[in-house]
């Protein structure tokens, strides 16, 4: 089949390439023009295993191309993916569809026959229907244009294979034929038994918004506990352990820290509650701000147990900072904890080194103010605490016996529980976790 992806952010590139990768002509369309030579070339614009790999395979077999024309795109397909952002408004909580609304002001007047314009960007629920009273309106005369929802599940770090074996499509869809053309493009994976769920627009619209709450609100459930255990001398990871054998439960997104960060969950659930407030239905998820506020809490925590761990106060000490993603196997630095807890260390007077092993130059341009170093060494050197604010598996690699010979004082903070205390204090050092007593 031939279709478009518009927007080649994390989303939009992962989908294009790898629809180009399951048999489809491809064409993604960006504004950016530096992205889009970079797809082209066969480079991903961002950090993402596998990825490089099937744009290669993909460009080079000419399946996927890449353009910053819109006229090029109505001309090439009368199937349209739109992938762009809907970050959170600068005003506010809501989110902002101006990019969504730019892209189909911009293909609805050069469409020259029907088509299938399918989103697949997180959006509040009701934005297709707004979308297709804005197309309809926009076409030439005697051309359709369906909207259609069909919203996108993948993690970063895992994105290839979340997209090309997902736990589930969602076909959000206003008529029988749209249905088909989004059955026909998941062909093979709909062959390969994966569930598809097809139902209306806003049901598909709401079934993402409420997957990333439900996750957000995992987290935040977890470190709660972790507050609790604080509180009580118990163990925050043997609870989560116990707690994940229940089926019902489940321990993924059970693990307490630092919070959740990136471009989704903390956007997403600020856009729920935005948009639950203008369907009068504010109340009904007003838990989703406490959600928010224990997980920003866990940033404040964080900070306190340092200067707890350093006598006190922060002012003058060396920290090395191990991690500035929001989470390990990505480049992606947006609403990182580990930047945020790094800000509230210089702001009090912390002297500051960081190590991440791909985040670094996002960081770098995200937050000025710290050593950013590309060696962990180099980062411990002489430092009074070690922070480790984003679990790379490089750090479980780590020889804790070696690198307390590097430090002023070998003293760990863990706020992410995914160190080996017992090797870390085998090794000499003196470790403390969120929601951990001090032996375990
Ligand atoms: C999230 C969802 O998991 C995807 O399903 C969704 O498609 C995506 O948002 C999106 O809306 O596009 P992502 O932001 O890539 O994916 O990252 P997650 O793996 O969900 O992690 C989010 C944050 O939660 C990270 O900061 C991570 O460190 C944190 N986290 C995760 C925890 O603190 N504890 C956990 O147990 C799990």
């Amino acid at each position: 089949m031939r279709l478009t992806v518009i927007g080649t952010g994390y989303l939009g590139a992962v989908h294009a390439a790898c629809m180009a990768d399951i048999g489809h002509d491809v064409l993604g369309v960006d504004t950016d023009t530096r992205k889009i030579e970079a797809l082209a070339a066969g480079r991903a614009p961002f950090f993402e295993p596998g990825l490089p790999e099937i744009l290669v395979r993909n460009t080079r077999a000419g399946r996927l191309r890449f353009t910053t024309s819109l006229q090029e795109a109505a001309d090439f397909a009368d199937l349209h993916f739109v992938c762009v952002g809907t970050p959170q408004r600068a005003d506010g909580l809501a989110a902002d569809l101006s990019h969504v609304e730019a892209v189909v002001d911009g293909l609805a007047p050069l469409l020259t026959r029907d088509s299938l314009i399918v989103g697949k960007s997180t959006v509040p629920v009701g934005t297709t229907r707004a979308l297709a009273r804005r197309v309809a309106a926009q076409v030439p005369p005697g051309i359709e244009a369906e909207v259609a929802w069909n919203p996108e599940f993948l993690r970063e770090g895992f994105a290839v294979q979340d997209t090309l074996r997902p736990d589930r499509l969602v076909l959000g869809v206003s008529s029988p034929r749209a249905d088909q053309v989004l059955r026909q493009v998941y062909a093979p994976m709909l062959q390969a038994g994966i569930a598809c769920i097809s139902t209306d627009p806003a049901t598909a619209e709401l079934v993402k918004t409420a997957a990333n709450s439900f996750l957000a609100t995992k987290i935040s459930f977890i470190n709660a506990m972790a507050e609790v255990c604080d509180a009580s001398g118990a163990d925050v990871v043997t609870l989560a352990d116990a707690l994940g054998h229940d089926a019902r439960i489940g321990r993924r997104f059970l693990s307490a820290g630092l919070g959740f960060g990136g471009g989704c969950l903390p956007k997403d659930i600020r856009a729920f509650l935005a948009r639950a407030e203008e369907l009068k239905v504010g109340e009904a998820v007003s838990f989703l701000h406490q959600i928010d506020r224990i997980n920003e809490r866990q940033r404040r925590r964080t900070v306190d147990l340092a200067g707890q761990l350093v006598g006190g106060t922060l002012d003058g000490q060396r920290i090395a900072v191990l991690g500035a993603t929001f989470k390990p196997d990505s480049d992606d630095v947006r609403d990182s904890p580990a930047l945020a807890v790094t800000a509230a260390l210089l702001d009090q007077g912390a002297d500051v080194r960081v190590h991440d092993p791909e985040g670094l130059d996002n960081a770098r341009a995200a937050l000025p103010g710290p050593a950013y170093c590309d060696d962990v060494v180099e980062t411990c050197q002489d430092a009074d605490l070690v922070l480790h604010l984003t679990e790379w598996p490089h750090y479980r690699a780590l020889d804790p016996r070696e690198l307390a010979q590097v430090v002023r004082s070998p003293r760990l903070l863990d706020a992410r529980n995914a160190l080996d205390p017992t090797a870390w204090r085998a090794g000499g050092w003196h470790v403390r976790a969120l929601g951990r007593p001090a032996h375990v």
